[in-house]
């Protein structure tokens, strides 16, 4: 790598416009190329527009190790889940230390340059227990990071802005435009929310139990790569879409999806959904019961205790935490193990699964769980699904 074109990289703004895509590219033709798979684009896409900050790249083997053992970049800010590039050892064989290289999308066009300034081949069982607090492949982040590459890639990206539109790109902004979106609503104190489920009413429930404390509610699904038996990410946004208008204050929502990856990594993972919220503008941050876990892997509240390991201003936002939620009878409206004092046989719990299970069979979920108009919608996709 040429002293000019390392500078040359260094001038470049980490997110580069379109209009500008054809001349940055020309003054990095013929440069090695590595794939990536969908969670390393998607994560590659969010560094580029800041949702990861203060991530500006794919991280260097000491931040790995730091963010590995104690949840914080080597300068001491607070990040949860080391983002990594990983290839294998034949793509790692071709590429040098300080090259340039272009990141190539799975649909084969290039939508970043990287400086390869680390490689580093880490030890992933150990991560696993230390991020995930398993080693067992049968976690879906657990087998998804044992079948990535074994060598890590670190270093600074340059991203061109995704040019692809799709249902979610009227719903798709940068941390800045929604910023500004809290700004123009003269909105103070805004409370995030992150779900990759369809919605239900104990989300609703939480959701407006938060927004009564502050001025507005930032509903954020992630609509990244999720693992295959999660209800596809444009029928979720389709139910978004069948309530918002009916139940929902619209001058005190805005609404925006959240392109990630799901990790699974349960309250390693509520601290990153905090950080990424932190990033657009939230001052609070909703974790209720199991967030961002799967199976059996987490206590129902290991995602909200975790926050305890840090110092109020260390995280720049606010969790708000919620117990399980569900639709009492007795009660006769919603509540949680904390305001609800009967017993299990008066409330409408249904796990995910049950739910799923349900909608595969034909088989409505009650509108004590969901709305009837999220019914539809998601009634539609698994008879279409069914019939398929
Ligand atoms: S995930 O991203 O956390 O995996 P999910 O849709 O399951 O998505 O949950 C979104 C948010 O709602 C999380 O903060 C989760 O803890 C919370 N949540 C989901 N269901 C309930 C419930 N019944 N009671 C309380 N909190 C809930």
């Amino acid at each position: 790598m040429s002293v000019d074109a390392a500078s040359t990289f260094d001038q470049l703004s980490i997110r580069i416009p379109t209009d500008q895509r054809d001349a940055v590219l020309a003054n990095f033709s013929a440069l090695p190329q590595v794939e990536l798979d969908e969670v390393a684009e998607s994560d590659v896409y969010q560094i580029g527009i800041g949702a990861f900050r203060p991530l500006t790249g794919f991280i260097s083997e000491a931040d790995y190790q730091s963010v590995v053992e104690t949840m914080h970049l080597q300068n001491g800010q607070v990040w949860s889940i080391p983002i990594t590039l990983p290839v294998a050892e034949e793509t790692a064989a071709r590429i040098h230390l300080d090259d340039v290289i272009q990141l190539v999308r799975t649909d084969g066009v290039v939508c970043a340059l990287m400086q390869v300034t680390h490689m580093y081949r880490p030890d992933r069982t150990h991560e696993a227990e230390r991020v995930y607090r398993t080693t067992e492949d049968a976690h879906p982040g657990v087998k998804r990071l044992y079948s990535r590459g074994s060598v890590y890639l670190g270093g600074p990206v340059k991203v061109f802005d995704d040019e692809r539109q799709d249902v979610f790109s009227p719903y798709f902004y940068a941390p800045e435009d929604v910023k500004a979106e809290f700004a123009r609503r003269g909105w103070k104190t805004i409370v995030g929310f992150q779900t990759r489920n369809p919605i239900h009413r104990a989300h609703e429930y939480i959701q407006k139990a938060a927004l009564e404390t502050v001025d507005g509610l930032y509903l954020n699904p992630l609509v990244g790569p999720t693992k295959s038996d999660d209800v596809p990410a444009q029928v979720r946004l389709r139910a978004y879409q069948a309530i918002l208008q009916h139940y929902y204050p619209l001058e005190r929502v805005h609404f925006g999806v959240y392109k990630a990856a799901m990790r699974y990594a349960g309250p390693r993972e509520a601290v990153m959904h905090a950080l990424v919220r932190r990033n657009y503008g939230c001052t609070h941050f909703i974790v209720g019961r199991d967030h961002a876990g799967v199976g059996n892997y987490y206590g129902t509240y290991d995602a909200q205790k975790i926050f305890s390991n840090f110092a109020p201003d260390e995280l720049g936002i606010t969790p708000v935490f919620f117990e399980h939620a569900f639709f009492c009878r007795k009660c006769g409206g919603m509540a949680t193990t904390k305001t609800c004092p009967h017993g299990a046989e008066d409330r409408v719990i249904l796990s995910g699964t049950k739910v799923r299970a349900m909608l595969s069979e034909g088989i409505a979920p009650p509108p004590e769980f969901s709305r009837p108009e999220v019914v539809a919608v998601l009634m539609e996709y698994y008879t279409a699904a069914n019939k398929g």
